[in-house]
Order: C-alpha cells, then sequence, then structure tokens
C-alpha cells in the first residue's frame, strides 16, 4: 500500500490545487457520506468486504488531498446507526477494517499534522474499537493542521437528542438557565461543538438523501450528490467537488442584489 502523504505530488496536480485555492473561497468544513461500496463490489463479482477495503484507497487519497489543500476539517461518515441493522458478518469485518486501517495509519496521521477525532454514539461499539480509537486519538491530539473526524455509529438525530437530554440535565441540575438556550448554546452541546457547520456536503453513489447525517450542522450546507461510487472517488473528485461548490453562490436567506451590494 502506498504510504500517505510522503508521495511528491505531480505538477499537475500541484497546479490544480493551486487554482483552487487563490480563486475563491475553500470549504472550511466538507462533510462526505462515502457511499456505493457494495456496488462497486458487485459490479465487479466481489464480495460487499471487498468494497470496504476499496473505500479506505479513497479514504486516504481524499485525506491527503485535503490536507494539502488547506481544509482544516474533513468529516467522513463512515458508519450510521443504522448501519447497525446490516448483517452481522459485514458488521464485524468493519469493525475489524477500522481497527486495522486506524492502526497502520496512525503514525502518518501523526506525522503529517492530522488530529483524528470521532462522532457518534461509541456506547454501541465495540471495546476494541473504542481503544483503538482512544490511541490514535491520543496520538494526534495535538495536530493543527487537518481535523478528521470520522462518524461512527453516528446519526444527525442521535446527535440532537443527544444534546437536548444534556440541556435538560443542566437545567435540571441549576447550572442553566432556559431562558440563555439559543441557537449558539444549542450548537454548543452538539458532538460538532469544536468545529464550523460543514459549508461542502458531498454524497457518493447516486443516491439524493442524507441518511441522517449532521442535520443540525447541514441547515446551509452546499450539498453535491455525484454517481461516482465511493471507491472510484479519489482527489480528481474532490477538486470538481469544490470547483462547483465555489462556483455556487450562497445567500442565507438573502437576495442575490443584497451579497452583489456587499461586495
Ligand atoms: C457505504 O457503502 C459504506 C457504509 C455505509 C458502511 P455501502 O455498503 O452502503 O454500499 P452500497 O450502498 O450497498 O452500494
Ligand atoms: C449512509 O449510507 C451511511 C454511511 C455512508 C455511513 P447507507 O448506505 O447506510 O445509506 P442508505 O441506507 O442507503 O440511505
Ligand atoms: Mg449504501
Amino acid at each position: 500500500m502506498p504510504q500517505w502523504f510522503t508521495s511528491k505530488s505531480d505538477p499537475e496536480d500541484i497546479r490544480i490545487q493551486e487554482t483552487l485555492k487563490s480563486s475563491c473561497v475553500l470549504p472550511r468544513h466538507i462533510g462526505i457520506i462515502m457511499d456505493g461500496n457494495g456496488r462497486w463490489a458487485k459490479m465487479k463479482g466481489k464480495s460487499r468486504v471487498a468494497g470496504h477495503v476499496a473505500g479506505v484507497e479513497s479514504v486516504r487519497d481524499v485525506v491527503e488531498a485535503a490536507k494539502q489543500l488547506g481544509i482544516a476539517n474533513l468529516t467522513l461518515f463512515t458508519f450510521s446507526i443504522e448501519n447497525w441493522r446490516r448483517p452481522k458478518l459485514e458488521i464485524s469485518a468493519l469493525m475489524r477494517l477500522l481497527i486495522k486501517v486506524l492502526r497502520k495509519e496512525t503514525a502518518q496521521l501523526r506525522d503529517n499534522n492530522v488530529r483524528l477525532e470521532v462522532i457518534g454514539d461509541l456506547s454501541l461499539v465495540g471495546k476494541d474499537v473504542r481503544q483503538t480509537i482512544e490511541e490514535t486519538r491520543a496520538q494526534t491530539r495535538n495536530n493543527k493542521q487537518l481535523v478528521l473526524t470520522i462518524a461512527l455509529s453516528y446519526s444527525g438525530k442521535w446527535d440532537i437528542t443527544q444534546a437536548c437530554k444534556n440541556i435538560a440535565l443542566q437545567v435540571k441540575g441549576g447550572t442553566l438557565d432556559p431562558g440563555t438556550i439559543d441557537e449558539n448554546l444549542f450548537a454548543s452541546f452538539l458532538s460538532t461543538a469544536t468545529m464550523p457547520d460543514p459549508d461542502l456536503m458531498i454524497r457518493t453513489s447516486g443516491e439524493s438523501r442524507i441518511s441522517n447525517f449532521m442535520l443540525w450542522q447541514s441547515a446551509y450546507s452546499e450539498i453535491i450528490f455525484t454517481d461516482t461510487l465511493w471507491p472510484d472517488f479519489r482527489r480528481a473528485q474532490l477538486y470538481d467537488a469544490i470547483r462547483e461548490f465555489q462556483n455556487r453562490e450562497r445567500r442565507f436567506g438573502q437576495t442575490s442584489e443584497q451579497l452583489k451590494s456587499n461586495e
């Protein structure tokens, strides 16, 4: 397997990155719903698990390109709470793959200024997975360039519900005045409290749905649906998505004329 971050980028790749960096605002946070591993494998006559294994190569390329571009936050939807309903064998293969990849890549992440974070209901996840995550987290804790967040056993409804529960507990305990609850306070109880909302959200595989990813946080995300299956998604497709993002007008409720007069 190729080493991360160490390969010298080819001049064409560097040229594309420079154009993206200079032409317009880069997204501060990109969220990706990595879908289509099973269909990719089926098309090739392979097992679903082989599709997940192939998807790791896409993760590596996208993480490396995001870091080189200077994207501050990249969140990858890796396993949803609903995915616990999959066949037990597929779940255990996915968890083993996650452990293997984290163990193998932790040193690369640590040495390349990438911090690993995880969001999701980890109470549902096995102890071996939790321990591996903690190890990678600890080793990359002081890194600053790219925060790579794995959404594992995550769902947007779970995130909002756990925030409500913790707010209710603080109100009950007398440490929070309900009158002070506003959008900013609520967001500070979400699992994404320390990051900006995703500016760009990408879903691969041709499905046009959010599948319970960051529901609150995506209120004003630019969403790009692409037919590319996740194992075929590489930096070139990421660049295409960023280019499309840069060509969109983000109005946040205002009119186009208002935005132009503010320029
Ligand atoms: C995404 O690929 C990976 C996970 C959800 C864990 P899928 O496994 O959902 O692939 P398809 O959608 O069946 O092709
Ligand atoms: C969404 O993919 C979840 C992840 C990518 C982790 P799914 O394959 O689970 O989504 P649905 O069920 O087709 O909506
Ligand atoms: Mg799927």
